[in-house]
């Protein structure tokens, strides 16, 4: 017989699950990903007015030189999850890094969300770092919904749009709405399905929600709006998008081979509120999770499980400490609870759960599948790490890219050396870059490995305002590491542009110049296995 304190609690976890919807927006810098974030806090009613969320921006550009090297150069570095609620459901915003260089952390985001939201300018279209993101997206096979944003300025044909969408991205581009005016005369959208006209109102600087008029096609305060042949030509491109688009198709949605597409302005609070019922009724909850044992977990089960998928020191320039970022995947998340940690093979007490608002902390007292709460971390996750309760289990290990950028870096002064590299081992552990060590030759200096040179720069510039220490990076010719699992013992022969290092647990490794070379050194050396660095 069931217990019924466990009927009622598994009914609670299937329906908070069932509420959730936990995403991230994916969109080339000043799309609008910013804009549209605060208007769903807006909606949310987690923010009262709109422009706090940039007020924090600000605040926050100005706490480091970090912070400021953001702002020279218009990305966003660092990652925040937001939560807010809206018409019954619970909605989880993680926040991607902006810039190509870093699409290896925005890859690990990617793998802790169950949806995305594309955000284009309408004016200029799919843009490289879209692209770049988008592809990320396909590769887990993410649904996406779009947004196509700025419809207040003048910007391209909705039709060119949708077509640019389905032939460089290669996704069937379904819209769901249609825009109403354009430019200065933009006046809301006709929604599709419904057959109906949404007609907003702007209010000053778009800090309050739009007020919405719901009429139809025929509304004749259309034509006091549009001009006769503006109406005319509201309603030819109606029938005309009703007529030649195919119709959406959840199935296509979910296995993200279809994207269905919203037009308006985020400023203006055009289309936001649509937007939001979208991805409150599109959007799928979290669902099951593969074990690594092959094993399925359902979110609902009753065992609690969750992975980490970030790691960030030094957040908040007050608190100084590193945190752990765990997306929950199954079960109930609760304050000050015990979970076994397979890796380490212990028990760990989360004592100070947080969730966090821009760069404000509150503590969690409980979370569901779906949802990301942020753990103080005092060195003892990694990046991937799983927990659980009750059974053992693991999730697979979140792929990591392989480098191709290598720099040495050397501290100014000697006295600094031991934050120099307490900084680099907390900068490694967030999984931004390696630290190598080289092994033999004249250079002592640490060696670091990223996926792009801008790595190199942050690490320098937050060595310096989080750790106090002058750095100085010199980059280096190597194109690739390679792990060594056998057949390099002793005076093995390498290439001369080659160069023998270890990581920071002593494991052999050596950087290649070319891709010819680490050919050569495979032919010179036939017992000699070479891995990727994984
Ligand atoms: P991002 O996070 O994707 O980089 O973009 P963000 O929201 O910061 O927006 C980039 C710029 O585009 C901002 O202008 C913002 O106000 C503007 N914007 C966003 N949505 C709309 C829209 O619907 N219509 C119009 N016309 N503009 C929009 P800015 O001048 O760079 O900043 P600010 O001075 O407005 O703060």
């Amino acid at each position: 017989m069931t217990h019924p304190t466990a009927t009622v609690s598994a009914a609670l976890l299937q329906a908070e699950v069932a509420r959730r919807r936990t995403f991230a927006i994916i969109s080339h810098p000043d799309a609008g990903k910013t804009t549209l974030t605060e208007k769903f806090l807006l909606y949310g009613g987690a923010v009262e007015e709109a422009g706090s969320v940039r007020a924090r921006k600000n605040a926050r550009r100005s706490t480091s030189d970090w912070m400021a090297m953001e702002r020279d150069r218009g990305i966003s570095i660092s990652s925040t999850a937001l939560q807010f609620d809206y018409l019954g459901c619970r909605f989880n915003l993680l926040d991607t890094p902006g810039h190509q260089d870093f699409s290896e952390d925005t890859y690990r985001t990617l793998m802790a969300v169950d949806a995305a939201i594309m955000v284009l300018d309408a004016a200029r279209g799919i843009e490289p770092q879209t692209r770049k993101l988008f592809d990320v997206c396909r590769q887990r096979r993410i649904p996406i919904l779009t947004f196509i944003n700025k419809l207040d300025r003048p910007g391209q044909d909705p039709l060119d749009l949708l077509d640019e969408i389905e032939r460089t991205l290669g996704i069937q581009a379904v819209p769901m709405n249609w825009p109403i005016g354009d430019g200065p005369n933009f006046q809301g959208v006709f929604d599709l399905a419904n057959r109906s006209v949404l007609r907003f109102e702007r209010t000053e600087g778009g800090r309050h929600r739009a007020p919405v008029t719901v009429s139809d096609i025929e509304d004749p305060a259309l034509t006091r709006l549009l001009g006769d042949r503006g109406h005319v030509l509201l309603r030819e491109q109606v029938q005309l998008v009703e007529g030649a688009v195919a119709s959406f198709d959840d199935d296509a949605f979910l296995s993200g081979d279809m994207s269905p597409v919203y037009f308006g302005s985020a400023l203006n609070n055009f289309g936001v509120e649509p937007f939001l019922e979208a991805l409150r009724d599109l959007a799928p909850p979290p669902g099951p999770r593969l074990t690594s044992d092959g094993a399925v977990l359902e979110p609902g089960d009753e065992q609690f499980s969750g992975f980490i998928f970030k790691i960030q020191a030094n957040m908040d320039p007050q608190h100084r400490d590193r945190m752990a970022f765990l997306r929950v995947c199954s079960g109930r998340f609760e304050k000050d609870m015990t979970v076994y940690h397979p890796r380490l093979d212990r028990t760990v007490r989360v004592t100070r759960p947080h969730r966090l608002f821009a760069q404000e902390r509150e503590t969690v007292e409980e979370a569901y599948a779906g949802d990301v709460v942020g753990l103080v971390n005092p060195g003892l996750f990694i990046i991937g790490d799983t927990l659980t309760t009750g059974r053992s289990i693991r999730f697979d290990p979140i792929p990591r890219f392989e480098p191709e950028c290598f720099a040495t870096i050397e501290v100014e002064s000697i006295a600094k050396s031991k934050q120099f590299h307490r900084g680099l081992e907390q900068l490694e552990e967030e999984g931004a870059v390696r630290v190598l060590y080289p092994v033999v030759g004249t250079r002592s200096a640490p060696i670091l490995a990223a996926c792009g040179m801008l790595q190199f720069e942050v690490v320098a510039a937050r060595l310096e305002s989080e750790y106090g220490v002058v750095a100085r990076t010199t980059a280096l010719p190597y194109v690739s590491a390679r792990r060594v699992t056998a057949g390099l013992e002793g005076d093995g022969y390498l290439p001369r542009g080659a160069l023998r290092a270890e990581d920071g647990h002593g494991h052999p490794i050596v950087l290649f110049s070319s891709q010819w070379e680490e050919g050569y050194a495979r032919e010179q050396n036939p017992a000699l296995k070479l891995e990727p660095l994984g």
